[in-house]
């Protein structure tokens, strides 16, 4: 029994009870529509009020629910929604805090809708690839009329109730209770026929075809990959160009398309997995965390002022330390020039800007530091300087402040023995720039206290970023995994193709940026720097050299005004460079390799593979806790396209024997020896099974 049922005087009330947000799973829906029966079938009771338990009215239809049989056994939502519209008794939504999707279409098909202020109305089924499926493209335009309704339904973003007067037949007062209110509204209306229904509306809109026209191209313009924003403008003229029942039958039959598609799965798979990162088997909910009142930041450059940036978006004040002056100054001088960028965008007041720039001040020296609740140490990533800096924090620092190293790639349990509080230390791996990227790398150390881990994830939150737990590992998740990436990208050069070519690829596949236009962004020294100290430690790993020819060619990238391209002032394309691709061609003859003609398909397998491959190692070694959290390492700090959910959940649509068959086949060929599939991979492929079961 999810819905409770209680009788208020002449009114029913039927309270949804699915935490935490009342999905309309089925057990809800079945006890709904009896409370909807029970009512009707009592002759005390007049009209009925159906209302939310918690901390919403409802979230929708129960997402976890989709693709199982569940979903589409009865009562459905669609016989819900029908249950209450054809009582013959007037039936209330009573909609408060949260109104969305399914919640939402099955108040459109109440007699009447009522609200308290503040509720976030919304039909936000596009962004999980779908569109409203139980009347919401129908009954929202009839209600709100078309512009409106198109509008929601296609961004799916949410609307506060007291902006929608349309929607609602009272809106409360803030302070009100809303099943007293609701009922209060139920008792006046009790005998009041015919009772309305949304359905018998029509929806007027002069020349509507010439703005269903105009929707169409703006939002085929702006949906990407995605088929479900053009979906929701066809549906939505369907409310105007078809008879209600026949809109009903057409909204179903390409709600249940898109709920087919890998787009729709790879977001809803992207929303759990997002929610699911949050969660580490040993650290309960409950595990109690440190309070975060203030911070610190070691290290005024581009990272450390994002990071610094972070904190004081979110109202905690920052000491930003540096051993320099000129640094420092720097430092702030460009966290203001960001915001006063933001300002000018009109992303910013000024107002929130003078508030930012007042909770930052810079120091030189350590003691000043002492007090945060947490120091962020974003310096040269090189062990020596990092020890230089853990051990004055050990020094420094109070009891129980949390010392996090900002490290892309060194050993954190490293960096906490140089301390005499190993517990305290952790990694909180930002990715660049800072203050933009949602990713945030969470390294726990072997000694790393529980409630440290519980006190960053819940930062992360506070800090709006997306926190994905990993173990201690050369690179983390994303490092390690791209450094596989890399090497397929270096080999495919020596191989036969150009960094266009292999770029373009990566790119259609939905690659934010291919590898090398990647590389020239970041700064190539970086890998090179990188490469020289891996590649000491692990001689037995190959590796193309045509990155550190561009690096020795003194070509880091756009920093130093080209890299594997040239680039234009004021302009960020990436224009061909001969003399490195005569320098690649070149490699590959003092290789003795013939350079051949390489398809794009197989550019992308070789290098999603890799990726692939890296991360089941990763899993099985515990470094993620689930393929989930590398799906969302990649999605939110690599740009991996959205629309095929991640790496992991990628390989499981593509169907893992078909990965392996690739693996293998690319195994016979130049640097075969990359290629040796993760055991969990041979394991997986083997049983039928996926990465996200
Ligand atoms: N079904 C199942 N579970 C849901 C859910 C839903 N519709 N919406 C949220 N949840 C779960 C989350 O997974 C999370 O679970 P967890 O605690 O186990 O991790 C929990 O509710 C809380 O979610 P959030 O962390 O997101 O909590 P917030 O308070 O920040 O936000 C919310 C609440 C605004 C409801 C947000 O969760 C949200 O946007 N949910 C998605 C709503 C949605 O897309 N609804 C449409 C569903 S599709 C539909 O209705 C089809 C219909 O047209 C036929």
């Amino acid at each position: 029994m999810t819905a409770e049922y209680q009788v208020h005087g002449a009114v029913a009330v039927i309270t949804l009870n699915n935490p935490p947000v009342n999905g309309m799973g089925l057990v809800t829906r079945t006890a709904a529509v009896k409370g909807i029966q029970q009512a009707l079938a009592d002759d005390a009771v007049k009209a009925i009020v159906i209302t939310g338990a918690g901390k919403a009215f409802s979230g929708g239809a129960d997402i976890k629910e989709f693709n199982t049989p569940k979903a589409l056994a009865e009562p459905s939502l669609h016989t819900l929604i029908a249950t209450a519209e054809s009582a013959t008794k007037p039936v209330v939504a009573a909609i408060h805090t949260v109104c969305m999707g399914g919640g939402l279409e099955l108040s459109l098909g109440c007699h009447y809708r009522v609200a308290l202020p503040g509720a976030q109305i919304a039909l936000p089924e596009v962004k999980l690839g779908l569109l409203p499926g139980a009347g919401g493209t129908q009954r929202l335009p009839r209600v709100l009329g078309l512009e409106p309704a198109l509008n929601m339904i296609v961004s799916g973003n949410p609307v506060s109730s007291e902006k929608l007067p349309a929607l609602f037949d009272e809106i409360f007062a803030a302070d009100a209770d809303i099943v007293r209110s609701a009922v209060a509204f139920a008792e006046k209306i009790a005998d009041l026929r015919p009772l309305p229904k949304v359905r018998d509306r029509k929806v007027d809109y002069p020349n509507h075809e010439a703005f269903l026209q105009f929707s169409r191209n703006t939002v085929k313009a702006m949906a990407g990959p995605f088929p479900a924003p053009l979906e929701c403008v066809e549906t939505v003229a369907a409310s105007v160009t078809m008879k209600f029942d026949d809109g009903v039958k057409f909204e179903r039959e390409r709600f249940m398309h898109l709920i087919q598609t890998t787009e729709s799965k790879a977001l809803r798979h992207a929303f759990f997995a997002e929610r699911v990162a949050s969660k580490v088997p040993d650290v309960p909910a409950d595990t109690p965390v440190r309070a975060i009142k203030s911070a610190a930041v070691i290290g005024a450059g581009m990272m450390g002022g994002g990071i610094a940036m972070n904190f004081l978006n979110a109202g905690i004040p920052v000491k930003l330390l540096e051993t320099r002056q000129e640094a420092l100054d720097k430092g702030i001088a460009t966290i203001r020039k960001n915001y006063e960028s933001s300002l000018k965008k009109g992303k910013l007041t000024q107002e929130k800007l003078d508030q930012r720039m007042g909770l930052l001040s810079g120091t030189l020296s350590y003691d000043d530091i002492g007090q945060a609740d947490i120091v962020v140490e974003a310096v040269f990533e090189e062990l020596a300087v990092k020890e230089t800096v853990f051990r004055k924090l050990d020094e420094v620092m109070k009891p129980g402040a949390i010392l996090a190293t900002n490290t892309s790639t060194l050993d954190v349990d490293k960096i906490a023995a140089f301390t005499k509080r190993p517990q305290d230390v952790i990694g909180t791996h930002f990715f660049s720039p800072a203050n933009v990227m949602k990713l945030l790398e969470i390294v726990r150390g072997k000694e790393t206290g529980k409630d440290v881990l519980a006190t960053a994830l819940a930062l992360s939150k506070k800090l709006k970023k997306t926190g994905v737990v990993s173990g201690v590992c050369d690179g983390f998740i994303g490092n390690r995994m791209i450094e596989q990436y890399s090497r397929q990208a270096g080999f495919l050069l020596e191989e036969g193709a150009l960094p266009e070519q292999v770029d373009k690829a990566a790119e259609k596949f939905g690659f934010a940026m291919g590898p090398f236009r990647m590389g020239d962004l970041a700064g190539n020294d970086i890998g090179w720097a990188i490469r020289k100290r891996r590649y000491v430690e692990k001689p037995e790993i190959s590796y193309s050299k045509t990155a550190d020819l561009l690096c020795e060619m003194g070509r880091y990238g756009q920093k130093t005004g080209g890299g594997w391209y040239d680039y234009q002032a004021g302009d960020r394309k990436a224009y061909p460079n001969e003399a490195v691709n005569a320098m690649i061609v070149r490699h590959s003859a003092d290789l003795g390799i013939a350079r051949r003609k390489i398809s794009d398909e197989e550019i992308v397998e070789r290098l999603v593979y890799a990726l692939v491959n890296e991360g089941a190692l990763i899993l099985e070694e515990g470094i993620a806790l689930r393929a989930s959290d590398i799906d969302m390492v990649y999605l939110t700090g690599y740009g991996f396209p959205l629309h095929r959910g991640g790496p992991m959940f990628y390989a499981d649509t593509v169907g893992l024997p078909n990965v392996l068959a690739a693996m293998n086949k690319y195994a016979k060929g130049h640097q075969g020896q990359a290629w040796r599939p993760a055991p969990l991979l041979l394991k997986l492929a083997e049983e039928g099974k996926l990465f996200n079961s």
